[in-house]
């Protein structure tokens, strides 16, 4: 059979369309990882996140060698955490969800975007190539303070980011004759072990003390300095690991005054 040469050429035409059509639409549904949240993902309860293992502390974790994980909680109207610190360069994974109403998770110009549904966690894994500060704002109307609803993704270099963290327990006063005893916990969230120092002041006295923190867990180290060393009065305190510092103060008061206060803050 002949075929006319341009009847050929639009028969050629044609495939290469359809072709190109399948090849597009197939692209778009799975090679962008775009997927869709169902009954077959992970649910959350919304009014438990608190006690939920991922969202009940929303944070960022290393979950292998450059591998994070991101839990973020969205609700009326912050996103948790706030700032959201990543390391730049690696793979981080948003698990995102929503403790009240349905909210969005987008930051303009990138395709980081999702919906954050209660009961729901979609989920995301992206790399940032620049660090950088990335607006996030809430993109799903949710309420009166939608318009407000904003967080911020801060991608941190490889020399400034980490998952240290520190916090410190000491009292508010003291009585003569009792001990400051400074608590200072030491957070690790990298898999490997963390070997650091924990300088600590209270009053005059300096304190400083190496320890290594497993992965993923923390260490408790404490100071202590007897109020009469200290003597009356107010005295600062600080403890600092890495770059972290906390500060704050502790008076020495005799009984009588420090009774008092306790009692007036029960
Ligand atoms: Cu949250 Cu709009």
């Amino acid at each position: 059979m002949r075929i006319h040469t341009y009847e050929k050429l639009w028969i050629v035409g044609s495939m290469v369309l359809i072709v190109a059509l399948i090849v597009t639409i197939t692209y778009g549904s799975v090679g962008l990882g775009i997927t869709m949240i169902d009954d077959e993902d992970e649910n959350v309860a919304p009014n438990e996140l608190n006690d939920d293992e991922r969202f009940g502390e929303p944070r960022v974790e290393q979950v292998g060698e450059n591998e994070y994980a991101a839990y973020v909680v969205a609700q009326t109207f912050i996103f948790q955490p706030d700032p959201i610190e990543v390391p730049a360069n690696s793979e981080v994974t948003f698990h995102v969800t929503s403790r009240d109403v349905i909210h969005g998770f987008y930051v303009p110009g990138t395709n980081l975007n999702a919906m954050a549904i209660p009961g729901q966690v979609a989920e995301m894994t992206v790399e940032f190539n620049n660090p950088g500060e990335y607006g996030l704002v809430c993109h799903e109307y949710c309420g009166s303070g939608h318009h407000d609803m904003e967080g911020l993704i801060v991608a941190q270099s490889e020399d400034e980011f980490d998952l240290t963290d520190l916090s410190v327990e000491a009292p508010d006063t003291v009585a003569p004759g009792e001990t400051v005893e400074l608590t200072a916990t030491v957070e690790n969230g990298q898999l490997e072990p963390l070997e650091t120092t924990v300088d600590a002041e209270i009053g005059n006295e300096t304190f400083q003390q190496d320890v290594t923190v497993d992965g993923e867990s923390s260490e408790n180290v404490t100071f202590t300095v007897e109020s009469d060393a200290l003597g009356e009065g107010e005295h600062d305190w600080s403890a600092s690991v890495d770059d972290y510092e906390e500060t704050g103060s502790v008076e020495v008061v005799p009984n009588e005054t420090a009774e008092t206060e306790g009692g007036e803050e029960s």
